[in-house]
């Protein structure tokens, strides 16, 4: 045990936990998933498991998405990407409940599965009932040789590296950066974007790494600091639209996982149907607010919940005075494209998770109840 001990001091290298050096190393895996894929310089995007299936993929009716935890919301972030970008009918769905609702699946569909591990049973087992019913199934699995990587017809790994810390950071940004690859080149593919789009996007895509890095070096102290500020918070709203709700449901499940406070993440509109009775001066909202073409919307979401003295807390894209004047504190994020964004709006979300779990004195990186990979029901 002592060799254990000794061993994973190493691993961690100059970081008090895996998932810190998890946070801190997504420069490099972003890259690394990015790697022989994006070639910024040619302008083109090669990914050798969609060309097996391309028929499939032009032929298809829909692709639907089947996904567990952290890797499902990497999902919700796909449907938006692939409905925009290829105008194809895109569904996500809990893999639980995919397999024992008796889906309707078709030969025609596409299904793309998402898992870190590539052992989550739930995932596992909707898979393989779709493959029977004739689908094409691709993985995007991170464990190399992973069950779902072998069930799979054609796939993408992730090539984020081994993740030890139970809550999935960096596996969750490669899976990222691996969707917005497949939805870039099944747009092309499909004909649904114009060279100047897909120009622009790719460059956005590549300069990723550098921007995380920049949030990296200059946020981490200060977010540290907001960390102390609401350590002792019984409850958190987190709240986004867009691209970036899915990011307002990872935030909250980040702070859930690993600091034990209950939180929520909600599409930032639809706090009006209920979540808004919580809202009091206890209250810390924390809104994934980037300059986006929802802007103007979130800052008036963000005006309902200040006339209600809710704390906001709010990740903001650099320069925008808007949202700062308004916040109590917010934390920044270089500006990038609305399609990129998630990439990086995500990053703040796991430091405050992170430092508050530390703040609180708990395991961060074994959190009570919670296991790696879920291969039991
Ligand atoms: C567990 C892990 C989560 C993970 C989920 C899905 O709950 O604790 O971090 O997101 O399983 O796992 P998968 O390996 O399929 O991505």
């Amino acid at each position: 045990q002592q060799l254990d001990l000794e061993l994973a001091a190493i691993e961690k290298g100059n970081f008090d936990h895996f998932m810190l050096k998890e946070i801190h190393e997504q420069p490099q895996t972003i890259r690394d998933s990015l790697r022989g894929r994006l070639l910024a310089e040619q302008g083109t995007i090669t990914l050798s498991g969609l060309d097996k299936i391309e028929n499939q993929l032009r032929e298809a009716n829909r692709i639907v998405i089947v996904a567990c935890g952290t890797s499902w919301h990497a999902g919700l972030v796909g449907e938006y990407l692939i409905e925009e970008l290829c105008r194809l009918n895109v569904e996500v769905e809990y893999a639980s409940e995919y397999r024992y609702r008796n889906p309707i699946v078709s030969p025609k569909d596409v299904i793309i599965a998402i898992s870190q591990s590539g052992e989550t049973a739930d995932t596992l087992v909707a898979l393989e009932n779709a493959k029977q019913q004739g689908a094409t199934i691709f993985g995007i699995v991170n464990v190399v040789g992973s069950s779902i990587a072998r069930i799979s017809h054609a796939g993408a790994y992730t090539h984020a590296g081994p993740e030890i810390g139970v809550a999935s950071t960096k596996a969750f940004t490669a899976q990222l950066a691996v969707l917005q690859l497949i939805a870039l080149k099944l747009a092309e593919i499909r004909g649904t974007i114009s060279r100047e789009l897909f120009g622009v996007l790719l460059s956005e895509l590549n300069e990723v790494p550098d921007k995380v890095q920049w949030i990296l070096d200059n946020q981490v102290n200060h977010i540290q600091n907001i960390a102390r500020q609401y350590k002792d918070a019984r409850d958190f709203l987190y709240l986004g639209r867009g691209y970036n709700f899915p990011i307002a449901l990872e935030g909250a499940l980040k702070l859930k996982e690993i600091s034990y406070i209950h939180a929520e993440g909600y599409p930032a509109a639809e706090m009006k149907h209920g979540p808004i009775a919580l809202v009091d001066e206890m209250l810390p909202v924390v809104f994934v607010a980037t300059k986006d073409a929802y802007h103007e919307k979130i800052v008036s979401n963000i005006q309902e919940i200040i006339a209600r003295k809710g704390k906001v807390v709010a990740v903001v894209s650099e320069g925008d005075d808007t949202v700062t004047g308004l916040a109590e504190t917010v934390m920044v994020v270089p500006r990038a494209h609305e399609i990129v964004a998630p990439l990086l709006a995500v990053i703040p979300l796991q430091l405050l998770a992170y430092y508050i779990g530390v703040e609180r004195g708990l395991d961060v990186d074994k959190p009570r109840n919670l296991a790696k990979s879920v291969t039991v029901e």
